[in-house]
């Protein structure tokens, strides 16, 4: 570990131990950072830089001792370029310097008016805090700045990770109390990203709803905030905890291949809050992110401290198509549980559609001699095996199998998938408990509540208080009993509700709000310790859909069930929101029967190549298949298993979007550039229209391509053609009628 530096540090010390730290930075570090070390600091400047491949964010300490934001953007080349920090002068008698100037981390203290991002009451009632630089350290491509109040033994470690191929970097803080009081603290957030001083900024975000996730929404930065939040207790449907800014410029907003994007992810399942700020007199944006302050209060006792989520934050200068790729690439080297050795994901089958609650061994038998036939390398059982469960009305919270469906266990159904070559999973929802189950009868205590009051049911269904120790390690045996005693590949984690009634009444009162942190971090623990008991398990996250897909459980979790809707055209809106944020490898996508939802019917095809774009699944009833079908899906199958490297670990490119026009279009890059797979859907044709013609990107204009067309829709007669044929002439389809659809391959020739 690199000693802490402080400015009394005299120069001669401070030079010896830059050229120290530059040594101790490996040299794959720098060479991701383009010669440069991913940080360093500049002491004629007093200013830290941080630089990745395409991307510089700089911080400086001003004469007051106050941590700035200097500048975040495209990459500076020269340190010559980098100022250092001062302070704005104030505007009139109404606007501090410290509310005119981007400050790195700021308090709530002195007259600062802009968001905080920390906010704290002492035990004598002071509740001032103002933050200076106190000192540093660097370890490689870590940087940590501590900041202190100006009274108060109370710190803050603002903790920065720079990942140099991803154009990323990463803020956490950490506030210690270090006084002899107790300090209670109202708001602690990650840390606040400043896009530079400008005009004509844009916020991107992702709303949505049960069966109607990750809708893109696109408006202008004004003055004021806009609140980006989750109350629910989870991530929500409703917002993502993601954001991408972009500058209109001289040619128009970014698009997909042009113009600045910022942008930046929370990793947190529990309530979270993005304040996106336009400040009012200096008009400068900021995205400050971190825990919600709402119903939040944290007393910290003498030398106890509070640790924030994980905020990122990342630059492209090239639009919205690279900001998504590097958010993909971060998500697979970085966070996903395999990210040191990235894996393809399997085929899936899930029975909850076909079945649902209606589970026993001879059925699901049936559906797993069907599923492998058509080449699914993994069989889901969903809801409905065990306790009581014979709908939603009772059963959860009894994790035992359940006697008259599976009157031999497990078992024999686990031995029979495996024997047709396939792995077995089953669904769990842990966090939950039906008023009608052994669990509840003997601990109604458990569920969360505000004794005496009424207990709101959703889905006939109460939440179970996961903050308290005693219901986790409840939680973590049930489910380790489960896995102990069965060969179980994959957990379903589902969570069917939201929070309500939030009351912890077995805790002291001051520390009863902590209940909403502390159920998150008990059931990423349950997670984690059963990943370590059994390193072959995955998890998928589930939230009735997509209401838990963030960053913080993608660190635990394989793969995301994107949507409870899996009507394959509604699902091309959904599923480009949750690429703009999340990685097309963990977004799980099933084929599944019609009419589904909104009364539609669309072609297997369309289904199967809207599925393949994503985790491919099959959540169909195979009972009802004809042989005509069968034979369909597993060649369609056999496709998907020769592109899904391309899909799953390389670049994508959104090609057309199904917000715009009548046709969408989306194109994979393997990570080698060696093969291109393009996937179209035509919508509905009218007035007898061709299909517009789609332009090829992420290839090599000077190598040959050979096509390999799924059907007969290509238009073009040749089979081999140039990169840049592709980027410019383009490829062009007979696709017509209505849900009509196509995908074709490139291979690379040597
Ligand atoms: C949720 C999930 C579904 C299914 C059901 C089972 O709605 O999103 O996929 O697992 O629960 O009850």
């Amino acid at each position: 570990m690199a000693k802490r530096c402080t400015f009394s540090a005299k120069p001669r010390t401070w030079m010896a131990a830059f050229i120290l730290m530059s040594a101790l930075i490996p040299s794959s570090l720098k060479a991701q950072a383009g010669g440069e070390a991913p940080v360093r600091y500049l002491e004629s400047q007093k200013v830290w830089v941080l630089t990745t491949r395409r991307s510089s964010y700089v911080m400086g300490v001003n004469a007051q001792n106050d941590l700035q934001t200097l500048y975040w953007g495209g990459r500076l080349e020269s340190d010559h370029d980098i100022g250092s920090a001062h302070l704005q002068p104030s505007h009139a008698s109404f606007d501090s310097p410290q509310t005119m100037t981007n400050m790195e981390y700021p308090g709530w203290g002195g007259m600062y008016y802009n968001e905080p991002c920390a906010k704290v009451t002492l035990a004598d009632g002071d509740r001032d805090l103002v933050l200076k630089y106190d000192s540093y350290r660097i370890n490689g491509n870590e940087l940590e700045i501590r900041l202190k109040d100006i009274q108060y033994n109370l710190t803050v470690s603002l903790n920065y990770r720079v990942y140099p191929a991803e154009d990323v970097i990463r803020k956490q803080a950490v506030i210690e109390n270090h006084t002899p009081q107790t300090v209670t603290v109202e708001s602690a957030q990650a840390g606040v990203w400043t896009v530079p001083p400008g005009e004509g900024y844009r916020l991107t975000y992702l709303t949505g709803r049960w069966a109607g996730e990750t809708q893109v929404i696109q408006e202008p930065v004004n003055p004021g905030k806009k609140v980006l939040e989750s109350r629910r207790g989870n991530t929500s449907h409703q917002l993502n905890p993601w954001f991408a800014i972009d500058q209109t410029g001289e040619d128009g907003p970014a698009t997909e291949q042009h113009g600045r994007v910022w942008f930046g992810a929370l990793g947190w399942s529990g309530n979270w809050k993005l304040v996106v700020e336009d400040t009012p007199s200096a008009h400068q944006v900021r995205v400050t992110g971190g825990y919600n302050d709402f119903d939040f209060s944290w007393p910290l006792k003498p030398g106890q401290s509070l640790e924030t989520p994980p905020f990122y934050g990342g630059y492209s200068g090239a639009g919205f198509g690279r900001a998504s790729r590097l958010m993909h690439r971060l998500e697979r080297n970085r966070i996903l549980p395999d990210h040191a050795h990235p894996r393809l994901r399997p085929v899936l089958y899930n029975s909850w559609e076909a079945t649902e609650f209606n589970v026993n061994e001879a059925g699901q038998k049936e559906l797993a001699a069907k599923a492998a036939k058509l080449g699914v390398e993994l069989f889901v059982m969903d809801d409905g095996w065990f306790g009581a469960r014979n709908n939603d009305h009772a059963g959860l919270g009894d994790w035992t199998v359940n006697p008259r469906k599976f009157p031999n266990g497990l078992k024999p159904l686990i031995d029979y998938v495996n024997g047709l070559g396939m792995k077995f999973g089953l669904w769990f929802e842990p966090e939950m408990v039906n008023p009608d189950s052994n669990l509840y009868r003997r601990h109604p205590d458990w569920v969360m509540n505000f004794p005496g009051r009424p207990r709101t049911e959703a889905r006939n269904q109460l939440v179970l208080n996961m903050a308290r120790d005693d219901v986790r390690e409840y939680v973590f045996n049930a489910l380790d009993q489960v896995l102990a005693h069965n060969n179980i590949r994959y957990i379903k984690w589902d969570m069917n509700r939201h929070f309500a009634e939030p009351g912890w009444p077995e805790a002291p009162v001051a520390e009863q709000k902590e209940i909403w942190v502390k159920y998150v971090n008990n059931v990423y623990n349950i997670m984690d310790r059963l990943r370590a008991r059994y390193p072959e398990l995955e998890i998928e996250s589930c939230s009735g859909g997509g209401g838990r897909l963030d960053l913080g459980v993608l660190k635990r979790v394989d793969e995301v069930w994107t949507s409870d809707n899996t009507e394959a055209f509604d699902r091309l809106r959904i599923q480009e929101g949750f690429s703009f944020a999340y990685a097309p490898k963990i977004m799980s996508a099933w084929v599944t029967d019609v009419p589904n939802l909104n009364r539609r019917s669309t072609p297997l095809k369309f289904r199967f190549l809207v599925a393949m774009q994503g985790s491919l699944g099959i959540g169909a009833n195979l009972d009802r298949w004809t042989e005509a079908e069968m034979s369909q899906a597993a060649s369609l199958v056999a496709y998907y298993k020769s592109v899904r490297a391309a899909v799953q670990m390389g670049n994508l490119y959104r090609l057309l979007s199904p917000r715009r026009g009548g046709v969408t279009a989306n194109e994979y890059v393997s990570a080698d550039g060696r093969q291109a797979v393009l996937f179209a859907f035509r919508h509905s044709q009218q007035l007898l229209r061709p299909a517009p013609t789609l332009y090829l990107e992420g290839l090599d204009d000077r190598a040959m391509y050979r096509i390999r067309p799924l059907d007969d829709k290509l238009a073009e007669s040749q089979r081999e053609v140039s990169g840049a044929y592709l980027r410019r002439h383009g490829l062009n389809f007979r696709l017509g009628g209505d849900y009509d659809s196509t995908s074709v391959t490139l291979e690379r020739e040597d």
